[in-house]
């Protein structure tokens, strides 16, 4: 069955076994009965998982048990007496020279890794043991074996390799290190990238948790510590972020995030996790933060001068807006001291001329008269338009005589009926309110005529306590949408408004307009806007 050790049992009373183990001495006279003890021998090597092989010092195979079948696919008989070359890649067969020239030389060799190549021609990744067989006068007369298949193995740890490799290379690549914290013994372990990412020398992070943490500034060190405590304590989740100075002298940031194993009493075991170099998104969220911060200054510039540049304009509407009633006011007693002094003076020149014609040219006297009937209606069309330009009512009989004589020709004028509440309680107001309510009850008037289509409106003036209510409401068409920008009326009427400290409101729809303004005579606030005024104008 085993022919290499059944041709050799009339030699084997003294023989080392593959293993190297030296055999008991075997002869009849000595121990077991040479067959029996052949037999055990030949049964230990056949139930071997190893291969295990005899060759003679020329490499010819004497001996090849049934693992050595399995593993390289050669049957016994296939086998035996071929040289041992046959399973030696050709990449390898050197190496057979130099195990036989140290077999030669009484070496044997241990767990040597290398390749054989199976009757199939696959690979066998193998760890050999070489012994040389010597004879009972210490002659070397052959060699054994033990080939021990370690291809699975090989196949483990190269996949194992190429994970860890390949594990390397992500956290490389994401600038991550790795570190694991035995709580018990106090001793961290970091792994090789840790110490760069932490722009520190290699091997400048090792030992306890204490050198670690050194390296993390004072006011830092306390929040890590703190991070630490609250894993260790709470559910074992680590994460902090931390500034380091590093071995250049400046500063990165990192970020850490950890798991605390703990053990079947809940007690913290461990620690692992893994470290980040964050500084690219710190100095990002500072860059953000400061241009945040500039665009915030920026903007408050902004509209700090754009509220300057509308104090302006406001200060110069109301200035216009003065000027403008001064303007009338003067227009209006130039018309009537100017031009209308001097129609009555024409009057005055053509009655004596019209009478004198009478007798003697009655025809050219009726033209004379004809023409006095011109400067009549011109001498009052002059008079409406000067009392229009600035009615002499609102500064001598104030507000209520002005409205009413105003309204009155206006709806003569414009064929519209206007309704008109007056509340007595009005009375006198001061000087800048009486000019507003009248020029928005004239401005309203006018859109109502020229824009609404309506032929009637109401206008009431009230008061309750310090505030004077003005409602003009028509029945018209109501405001286009959006309302068009092109006309001054409404923006007038804002501002005289504003420049009172009161406040405008327009409602309008398809039933019609309403304009409301309401107004607080409060003599302190009539003081300052006067003097705001004085000083625009
Ligand atoms: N009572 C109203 N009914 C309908 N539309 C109106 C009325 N009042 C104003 N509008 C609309 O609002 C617009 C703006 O009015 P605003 O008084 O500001 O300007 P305007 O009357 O067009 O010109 P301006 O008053 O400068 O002579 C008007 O052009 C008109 O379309
Ligand atoms: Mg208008």
């Amino acid at each position: 069955m085993y022919g290499g050790l059944s041709i050799r049992r009339e030699c084997m009373s003294k023989i080392r076994l593959p293993n190297g183990t030296i055999l008991p001495d075997l002869s009849p006279d000595k121990g077991p009965d040479i067959d029996d003890t052949g037999s055990l021998l030949a049964a230990v090597v056949q139930s071997s998982d190893d291969a295990i092989v005899t060759k003679d010092l020329n490499g010819i195979i004497t001996s090849w048990n049934v693992s050595a079948e399995r593993i390289f696919g050669y049957t016994e008989e296939e086998a035996v007496g071929k040289p041992i070359m046959m399973i030696i890649p050709p990449e390898l067969q050197a190496e057979e020279k130099e195990i036989l020239r140290r077999l030669r030389a009484g070496q044997r060799i241990d767990h040597f890794e290398t390749v054989r190549i199976a009757k199939n021609g696959q690979k066998v990744f193998v760890s050999l043991t070489v012994s040389p067989v010597k004879d009972s006068s210490g002659k070397i007369v052959a060699a054994s074996k033990v080939a021990r298949d370690v291809t699975r193995t090989k196949q483990i740890e190269e996949a194992l390799r190429e994970s860890e490799q390949t594990m390397r290379f992500c956290l490389d690549a994401a600038q991550v290190g790795t570190w694991h914290w035995d709580i018990k013994t106090g001793q961290v372990r970091w792994s090789e990238s840790m110490a760069r990412i932490n722009g520190l020398q290699s091997g400048a992070l090792s030992g306890s948790l204490e050198v670690f943490l050194q390296r993390i500034d004072e006011e830092s060190r306390e929040r890590v510590r703190q991070a630490i405590r609250q894993a260790l304590e709470g559910d074992g989740k680590y994460h902090v972020e931390y500034p380091v100075t590093k071995f250049d002298g400046g500063t990165a940031w990192m970020e850490a995030r950890g798991q605390v194993i703990f053990d079947s009493s809940h007690v913290p075991v461990s620690m692992m996790g893994v470290s980040r170099d964050i500084s690219e998104r710190k100095l990002a969220e500072e860059a953000l933060r400061e241009a945040h911060e500039q665009l915030e200054m920026r903007v408050k510039e902004r509209t700090a001068e754009l509220d300057r540049a509308q104090e302006r304009l406001r200060t110069l509407s109301a200035r216009l807006l003065r000027m403008q009633d001064d303007e009338r006011r003067r227009l209006a007693r130039e018309l009537h001291d100017t031009a209308g002094q001097l129609l009555v003076a024409l009057n005055l020149t053509l009655v004596p001329v019209e009478e004198a014609l009478a007798k003697r040219d009655p025809e050219l006297a009726k033209q004379v008269t004809a023409g006095l009937g011109l400067v009549d209606e011109l001498s009052r069309d002059l008079r409406t338009m000067s009392h229009l330009l600035h009615p002499p009512l609102l500064d001598e009989a104030g507000l209520h005589s002005a409205v009413r004589w105003y309204v009155e020709g206006f709806a003569e004028r414009s064929k519209i009926q206007v309704d008109l509440q007056l509340d007595p309680k009005v009375g006198r107001l001061p000087a800048e309110f009486e000019t507003a309510i009248f020029r928005i009850v004239q401005e309203c008037l006018t859109n109502i005529h020229r824009h609404s289509g309506s032929k009637s409106a109401s206008i009431s003036i009230t008061r309750h306590g310090d505030e004077i209510k003005l409602e003009i409401i028509d029945r018209g068409k109501g405001m286009p949408t959006p309302i068009s920008r092109g006309g001054v009326g409404i923006q007038g009427m804002r501002e005289r408004v504003r420049q009172l400290g009161g406040e405008l409101e327009i409602e309008s729809g398809t039933g019609g307009t309403r304009v409301t303004a309401r107004l607080v005579v409060d003599v302190v606030g009539h003081d300052r806007s006067t003097a705001a005024m004085d000083l625009a104008s």
